[in-house]
C-alpha cells in the first residue's frame, strides 16, 4: 500500500516545474481510465436554466423553464443555473475560507482528517486508498451541513459563511428538484415525501488540485457519477472539469457567477434511468492551483430510495435499479473499486 503523504500541496511546493511525479500519481498509465488524448476533448455548451423564470409565479414562464430542465437532464446531466440570487460576494468569501483552509499548517489541517465517508468532518488526500491503487493529485475537505451543521474550528470565518453557503445553496437545490420531479411527471413534492428530503444529507467538499508537473500523467479526480440527487459546484476560476457526453469527453467552463449543477445516481433511480448520472473527472495544470467546491444535496440517509412506482409498468418500464437506503448505497459504491463506470450501474 503506498505512503500517503501530508497533502498534495506540500509535495507540489517541494517539487520544481520539471521533476518527474512519484507514480503512485501516474493514473493514465494504470489500465483503469479512459486513455484519450487532451488533444480530443473538445469544448463543451451546457444547457442554461434560469433560476428566476424556474420560480416565476406566471404558470406558463415556469412550464416551459421546467421543460427545458427535463431536456437539461435527459441531455447533458448538467446545466448552469443562472439568476439564482447568490450573491457574489458569498461566492467570493466561501472559496477564501476554503483557500484559507488549505493554507493552514500541516498539522493543523491534519486535527481533520477523516477516517470513512460518512464522517461529517473529512480531511484527505486520495479518496479510496484501500481499493485504488493510484492516488489523485488532489487534497479536500468535506463539512457535512445538514441535517445536522458541523462547525469546523479553523480556519476563522469557515463554519460562518459555510453555513451561509450551505442555506442559500440548499434553498436552491430544493426549487430545482421541485422543478426535476414535475419534469419526471411526478408530483413536484413527489422526491421531497419519498426522500424525506427535510432530513436529507448536504454537504460541501472543496477540492484544492496544486499545480502538477506532469499534469498528462495525474489525474485529480477519475472518472465518477455524484451518489447524490445534485450537485452544486463553484470554482476559482480556473478550469479542470470534464464531462462525457455522447461518449466524448469535454471541458466544461462555466459562466462567471453561475452555479454549475448535474444531477447525480439518485435522480437516475428515482427516474428509473430516464436521467443519467453522468461520468466526470477532474484532470490538473501545471500552472495555478485550482480550487473546486462541489455541495452535494442528497437524500435522507436511512430512507430507502426506488424507482417511483408512478414511473413504472410491468412490461413496458419495469424498475432497474434496487430499492437500497442511501447509506447502504454509499457504503457498497465505498466498497467498490473506481473503475470508470458508473455505480448505479453495479446494482441493478
Ligand atoms: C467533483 O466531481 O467532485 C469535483 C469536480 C471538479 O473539481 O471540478
Ligand atoms: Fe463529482
Amino acid at each position: 500500500q503506498p505512503q500517503v503523504p501530508k497533502s498534495i500541496k506540500a509535495l507540489a511546493a517541494e517539487l520544481d516545474s520539471q521533476a518527474p511525479i512519484n507514480p503512485i500519481y501516474a493514473f493514465q498509465q494504470t489500465p483503469n481510465i479512459v486513455n484519450d488524448e487532451a488533444s480530443k476533448v473538445e469544448d463543451g455548451i451546457i444547457p442554461i436554466i434560469d433560476f428566476g423564470l424556474l420560480t416565476s409565479s406566471n404558470p406558463e414562464e415556469r412550464a416551459k423553464t421546467i421543460q427545458e430542465l427535463g431536456k437539461a437532464c435527459q441531455e447533458w446531466g448538467f446545466f448552469m443555473v443562472v439568476n439564482h440570487g447568490v450573491p457574489e460576494s458569498l461566492f467570493q468569501g466561501i472559496l477564501d475560507v476554503s483557500a484559507a483552509f488549505f493554507d493552514l499548517p500541516e498539522d493543523e489541517k491534519m486535527q481533520f482528517k477523516g477516517k470513512g465517508i460518512l464522517d461529517p468532518i473529512n480531511y484527505g488526500s486520495s479518496m479510496n486508498v484501500s481499493v485504488d491503487n493510484v492516488l489523485f493529485w488532489r487534497d479536500f475537505l468535506k463539512v457535512f451541513l445538514h441535517p445536522e451543521f458541523h462547525a469546523i474550528s479553523k480556519p476563522e470565518g469557515f463554519s460562518k459563511t459555510a453555513k451561509e453557503y450551505g442555506k442559500k445553496l440548499r434553498e436552491i437545490a430544493g426549487e430545482i428538484i421541485k422543478g426535476i420531479s414535475k419534469s419526471l411527471g411526478l408530483e413536484e413534492d413527489y422526491f421531497n415525501k419519498a426522500l424525506n428530503l427535510e432530513k436529507g444529507l448536504q454537504f460541501m467538499a472543496a477540492n484544492l488540485y496544486p499545480p502538477c508537473p506532469q499534469p498528462e500523467l495525474a489525474i485529480g479526480l477519475p472518472a465518477h457519477t455524484d451518489h447524490g440527487l445534485l450537485t452544486f459546484l463553484i470554482q476559482n476560476g480556473i478550469g479542470g472539469l470534464q464531462v462525457k457526453h455522447k461518449g466524448k469527453w469535454f471541458n466544461i467552463s462555466p459562466l462567471p457567477n453561475a452555479i454549475l449543477a448535474n444531477i447525480g445516481d439518485h435522480v437516475e433511480i428515482v427516474s428509473n434511468g430516464k436521467y443519467k448520472s453522468i461520468m466526470h473527472r477532474a484532470v490538473v495544470n501545471n500552472k495555478d492551483a485550482r480550487i473546486s467546491l462541489p455541495m452535494l444535496y442528497g437524500p435522507n440517509l436511512d430512507t430507502v430510495v426506488s424507482p417511483a412506482p408512478p414511473l413504472l409498468d410491468p412490461v413496458t418500464n419495469p424498475p432497474l435499479y434496487k430499492s437500497l437506503t442511501y447509506r447502504e448505497y454509499l457504503e457498497l459504491q465505498h466498497k467498490s473499486k473506481i473503475d470508470g463506470t458508473s455505480f448505479a450501474d453495479h446494482i441493478h
